[in-house]
């Protein structure tokens, strides 16, 4: 049984690792996603069967409640709640191991000094985890406030959180019996992940969520070496590393380094009014007429989705859209910013749901040098991503930003409800430009309206 297993164990580790490979293209995403579930339902099957915990009508009825609770969320939840929804995966994910460790201690037989490390790492880092996660699911879900907050010595607090917590470990290790110790680790830790995660501004949330994913992973890798299992240390460290990778990918294309996402207490509620610097500007309303005529006279577009599209669901017209644009001969291509949307891949996965083909889907590097050629650029929803301030603006949370070059090109159609900043909280002078046609209104109802008068 011990081989079979290990045999299993492997198999897991390698569609875990070929899952993880197709994820990194949107054409193979699926087929990904798919492999890594089936290496789950492996991984959770034999280690049941191996380690007799359960017999096998409890795994079917498991499996079965299992299942209907995911299919159901995954099918209730709307696509912007994506990474709420991974932060409250990753806080269960941490509790889980804070868990399973702290079982193993209570078990009885006493461990050796590197185990009782491990059961301290684990629930340190599962308990962290868990209520980190908490707080950003509360601040995406709009339970909490976005806004960051601080308080006098919020740094030094963490770190005697931190100092505190090394050395209830080591009295833990001399003393495995005093349960006091195990008890202020995981108190420790509870309030550790509160006070890092709330000075964390709502714009930045998907970067800490990526990081509390990392987190997780460290913390399923550690109770798989309390446990001494090795399809969770694997698991739990390839989770660990692709988080950090992802953190960091993030990080780059905001250009902002991790220490300033996490202690920056960078950003704001966001919705707050435009021209906050009291200069009064003026833009003009254009309606899907004007919109039509202009993109009439014109034979290249690029359309730049953002965070609005998807608030919308307008990625289904958009595509209407641009099947009539081209059957007008127009070259209509999509541009991509890495942190377009709320999430990492948002606008590829998107635009996939709505049947786009991928070779119009064009990244960022690839396309910015091409908008001083382009007759119009369609803005739909999308608003730092294009903010011209991230070149400039030195005191700007964009500042640095890598941008879509959108106010190179010809002319620029900007689609949203108002004047209102994005998740960055900052005004954005391309609205004001001379070139700028500002088109008010919802993304759907705005694109449906330009495809009726496309079809006129
Ligand atoms: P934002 O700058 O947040 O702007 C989105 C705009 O969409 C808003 O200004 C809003 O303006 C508009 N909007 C909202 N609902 C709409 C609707 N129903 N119809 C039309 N427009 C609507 O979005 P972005 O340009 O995609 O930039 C993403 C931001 O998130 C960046 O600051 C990025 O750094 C941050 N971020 C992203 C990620 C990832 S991984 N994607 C990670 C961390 C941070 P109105 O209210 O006027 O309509």
């Amino acid at each position: 049984m011990v081989t079979i297993t290990n045999l299993v164990y492997l198999l897991s580790a390698i569609l875990f690792i070929l899952g993880l490979k197709k994820l990194g293209s949107p054409k193979t995403a699926r087929r990904g996603n798919s492999l890594a579930m089936l290496a789950m339902l492996l991984a959770v099957a034999v280690t049941l069967f191996d380690q007799k915990i359960l017999d096998f009508s409890y795994i079917i009825v498991g499996l079965l409640i299992g299942s209907a609770i995911g299919v159901i969320i995954a099918k209730k939840i709307q696509m912007t709640e994506m990474p709420q929804m991974v932060a409250l995966f990753n806080g269960l994910g941490g509790g889980a191991s804070t868990l399973v460790a702290s079982s193993e201690y209570f078990h009885g037989a006493a461990p050796e000094v590197s185990v009782l490390a491990t059961i301290g790492l684990s629930i340190f880092i599962g308990t962290l985890t868990f209520t980190g996660s908490l707080i950003a699911f509360a601040k995406l879900q709009g339970i909490m406030k976005g806004a960051p907050i601080t308080f006098a010595g919020q740094r030094f607090f963490n770190a005697v959180l931190v100092l505190g917590s090394i050395a209830l470990g080591a009295l833990f290790c001399m003393d495995p019996s005093n349960v006091t110790m195990v008890m202020g680790i995981l108190a420790l830790a509870a309030i550790l992940g509160i006070t890092s995660t709330i000075p964390i501004g709502g714009a930045d949330m998907p970067v800490v969520i990526s990081l509390l994913n990392s987190y997780s992973g460290l913390a399923a890798a550690a109770t798989g070496f309390v446990i001494s299992n090795n399809i969770l240390i694997i698991a739990g460290a390839l989770v660990g590393a692709s988080g950090l990778i992802l953190t960091n990918i993030m990080c780059v294309a905001m250009n902002r380094s991790l220490a300033n996402v996490l202690f920056g207490a960078v950003g704001s509620d966001g919705g707050a009014a435009a021209g906050a610097d009291g200069e009064k500007k003026t833009v003009t309303r254009y309606t899907a007429e004007d919109a039509v005529v202009m993109l009439d006279n014109a034979q290249s577009v690029i359309i730049i989705p953002g965070y609005g599209l998807a608030v919308a669901q307008a990625q289904h017209v958009l595509r209407e859209m641009s099947e009539l644009l081209e059957s007008r001969g127009l070259n209509v291509r999509y541009a991509i910013h890495p942190v377009a949307g709320r999430m990492p891949g948002h606008m590829n996965v998107l635009l996939a749901e709505a049947n786009v083909p991928y070779e119009k889907l064009v990244e960022m590097e690839t396309i910015n040098d091409d908008f001083q050629n382009t007759d119009v650029v369609m803005v739909i929803g999308a608003n730092d991503v294009i903010n011209p301030v991230a070149r400039t603006k030195k005191d700007s949370a964009l500042f640095g930003m890598p941008i879509l070059n959108a106010d190179q090109a010809r002319s620029v159609m900007i689609v949203k409800r108002s004047l209102s900043v994005g998740f960055a909280g900052e005004d954005n002078p391309l609205f004001y430009d001379d070139k700028t046609m500002m088109l008010f209104g919802d993304a759907k109802k705005m694109v449906t309206d330009i495809v009726q008068v496309l079809k006129g």
